[in-house]
């Protein structure tokens, strides 16, 4: 992991692997979400938004068929691939994210041309911000204008979320694409995942004197693995025992009777999901009427329904989030996929050398690996650079 460098490192790191200029630099943010956890796949409600945190690919077409891939992560040296070979199965490490996105073109019936690549990033791997998305928008993004795809912020989510879901085998939702594809500077994006409509969402914490803090706990998770596909089952099972398309359909007034259909656990993870979408809708709300002041509850409700139904925290995030609001924090919870990753806590900005402070003394006292903890600002989405 290196550390933020311009557009002009980007594109010399290319100049010195390659021997030559780049045709352009593309950039995609990695995200935190704000509220609406594990909802994507369920077609319910997210609020994510873009961070100041981002991959960016330098990338020059060749006349021929053959990949040249290299990235600033640790040395794993250049791989060169046949794109004519290109295969599921055959990409292996980080090129699975770029070489994932292009079989996805292909697939959709976009002529490939060889190309070298450069990549950099300084969203923390693992996480939970979404370094993976962002690798594949900026690819996704620079890939649709060279080779004239044509296709729209919209479809380039879902081409980054196939490769994700086909080529690095995670069965996630449309969250991550879309927050680093369609968000705004000093906007959240409000998404309805059964539409795929979004709006943007006013989120401008400074001038409330507020900040996000992200407590990245180190503890690492691939969605690749089983927790995340088994609470999806479980979202499955829920909706199909209910007899409903998706937990989308499910309301807060139906969740007496379906505590009586339901075995115990499914019933857990259905009334977080059902409860998560009302927290959406009550953020989305209560941001237009009161301001960001006046979310930490919801947050941190969100954080308890994870915990208790959901299941997906871990004691380390409990304790960054436990800490934060016993520290000034208005409210707090943990972050994307879970099983470890990030929190993020809504402060006042005065209140940060305090609650950083404290969640280092906690983690420090509990014999936890001491956790990076910075603020985020809601960041641009994915687009190119200007040289
Ligand atoms: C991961 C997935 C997303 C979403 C979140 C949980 O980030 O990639 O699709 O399901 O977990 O909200």
């Amino acid at each position: 992991m290196t550390t933020r460098t311009d557009v002009d490192d980007i594109a010399a790191a290319f100049t010195a692997h390659f021997g030559h200029a780049p045709d352009g630099v593309w950039s995609a943010p990695g995200r935190v979400n704000l509220i609406g956890e594990h909802t994507d796949y369920n077609e319910g409600f997210v609020l994510p938004f873009a961070i100041d945190r981002s991959a960016r690919v330098a990338v020059r077409l060749r006349a021929d068929a053959t990949a040249r891939l290299v990235s600033a992560y640790g040395n794993q040296g250049l791989v060169t691939v046949n794109l004519d070979t290109l295969s599921p199965g055959t990409m292996k490490g980080w090129t699975a994210y770029p070489l994932g996105v292009l079989w996805v073109l292909r697939q959709q019936g976009v002529a490939l041309r060889g190309f070298e690549l450069y990549l950099d990033s300084d969203v923390p791997l693992g996480a939970g911000l979404s370094s993976s998305a962002a690798i594949e928008c900026a690819t996704a993004l620079a890939f649709d204008e060279l080779l004239g795809a044509g296709l729209a912020p919209a479809d380039l989510v879902l081409v980054g979320q196939r490769a994700e879901n086909e080529v690095v085998g995670a069965p996630t939702g449309i969250l991550d694409q879309s927050a680093s594809l369609l968000a705004t500077e000093g906007h959240a994006v409000f998404l309805d995942c059964r539409s795929r409509e979004s709006t943007l969402v006013p989120l401008d914490l400074a001038a409330a004197g507020l900040l996000v803090l992200v407590v990245d706990t180190k503890v690492t998770h691939r969605h690749a693995t089983g927790d995340y596909a088994e609470r999806r089952a479980s979202c499955e099972l829920g909706a199909e025992v209910l007899g409903v398309a998706s937990l989308r359909d499910v309301d807060a007034e139906d969740l007496a009777e379906a505590a009586g259909l339901l075995d115990g656990e499914t019933y857990r993870r259905v009334r977080h999901i059902v409860t998560e979408n009302r927290r959406v809708l009550a953020t989305v709300d209560v941001l237009g009427t009161d301001g960001p002041a006046a979310i930490g509850d919801l947050l941190t409700a969100s954080h308890a329904s994870m915990r208790d139904d959901f299941e997906i925290s871990c004691p380390e995030l409990d304790l960054a989030v436990d800490t934060a609001l016993a520290n000034g924090a208005l409210g707090a919870r943990m972050t994307g996929g879970g099983f470890g990753g990030s929190a993020i806590a809504l402060l006042p900005a005065a209140g940060e050398p305090t609650v950083r402070a404290a969640v280092v003394h906690a983690f420090a006292a509990a014999g936890f690996t001491a956790p990076d903890i910075f603020a985020v600002t809601a960041a641009a989405g994915a687009r190119r650079l200007d040289r």
